[in-house]
């Protein structure tokens, strides 16, 4: 019987494989996110550490794991909270979740597609706080979604779920990716998808190379009428550069769901004009949680039986 820490609480039902199999589940009953500190002692009295993305997985922590701990599940597609490199050092397999929740983001980023685009927070907000005196021709007007050129930055499973629902809204459907995709509508050039487009939604991953990969000059490079959705990973967006820019209407608005330093966001982000913000729930339906939790756990069951789960992120030794 091996132990598994759970370092937060999980939809239900999501340590259930583990469960089953008759292994020691420790699931946190505070769902607060542990210090480095405990979650370097979690790491060195467990077997298998379920984790999220508010965990930093980092060397200190897989140090303290080496010799018992032998795979990190993280329930989450995105592993950058995972110093990959030091798990692959240690002989730690760290796991995640693709596939499961492509369509529930897509869902999300098409939410902010249509919401900052329709200029649905400014709307809302005048409504909710009384500013809203009737009907007029002229007031919040956003842009069309429909018939629009939708530039997507990444064309992974959840880019790819986006341009479906794009191309059912009757868009011209634009992709980036550094390798020839070979699909059409893919655009080799970055500065020159960002300059067609009147939607931009990123799909990368956070890496060394994607980080502020939309800074100011990336920006400035949008039309004015153009509309910026990140629901991939904060740090990809200069958040500052982009409040500027909505600022200074040198595009026209964005709708954001994950932040450079979550849960903290840029104070000028917050108050930017025609910006619909959301804390980060791209997956967040019961369905596609549970599932995350379940491939998870499933991730660590097979190392735990010896075998290779089909969702490591490294190196299986
Ligand atoms: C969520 O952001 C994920 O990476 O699964």
């Amino acid at each position: 019987m091996a132990r598994i820490t759970a370092t937060r609480r999980l939809p239900e039902g999501g340590l259930e494989p583990l469960r089953a199999a008759g292994h020691d589940v420790i699931e946190s009953d505070d769902d607060r996110v542990l210090s480095a500190a405990e979650l370097a002692d979690a790491a060195r009295n467990s077997d298998a550490l379920v984790c999220l993305l508010t965990d930093r997985i980092d060397r200190e922590v897989l140090q303290a794991g080496a010799g018992r701990l032998r795979v990190v599940a993280n329930v989450a597609v995105g592993y950058d909270n995972i110093d990959v490199a030091a798990a692959n050092e240690f002989g730690i397999i760290v796991c995640n979740t693709p596939g499961v929740l492509d369509e529930t983001t897509a869902d999300l980023a098409f939410l902010l597609i249509l919401a900052a685009s329709r200029l649905a927070h400014d709307a809302e907000d005048d409504l909710r706080k009384g500013r809203w005196d009737g009907w007029g021709i002229m007031q919040y007007l956003g842009r069309d979604v429909h018939g629009a050129t939708i530039g997507l930055v990444g064309y992974g499973r959840i880019g790819q779920a986006v341009a479906r629902r794009a191309r059912g809204f009757d868009m011209n459907v634009l992709h980036h990716t550094r390798n020839d995709t070979g699909i059409p509508g893919w655009e080799s050039n970055l500065d020159r998808l960002l300059e067609s487009s009147d939607i931009v939604s990123l799909h990368v991953p956070l890496s060394d190379t994607t980080r502020h990969l939309i800074g100011a000059r990336e920006l400035s490079l949008m039309k004015p009428t153009a509309v910026l959705v990140n629901t991939a990973r904060g740090p990809v967006v200069d958040e500052e550069a982009l409040a500027i820019a909505l600022e200074n209407e040198t595009v026209f608005a964005a709708g954001i769901d994950v932040f450079e330093r979550e849960p903290r966001v840029h104070p000028r982000l917050l108050t930017a004009p025609r910006t619909v913000l959301l804390p980060h729930i791209g997956s967040g339906s019961i369905e596609t949680r549970t599932r995350m939790a379940v491939v998870a756990s499933e991730g660590a069951l097979a190392v735990l039986a010896g075998e290779s789960p089909t969702n490591a992120v490294t190196r299986v030794p």
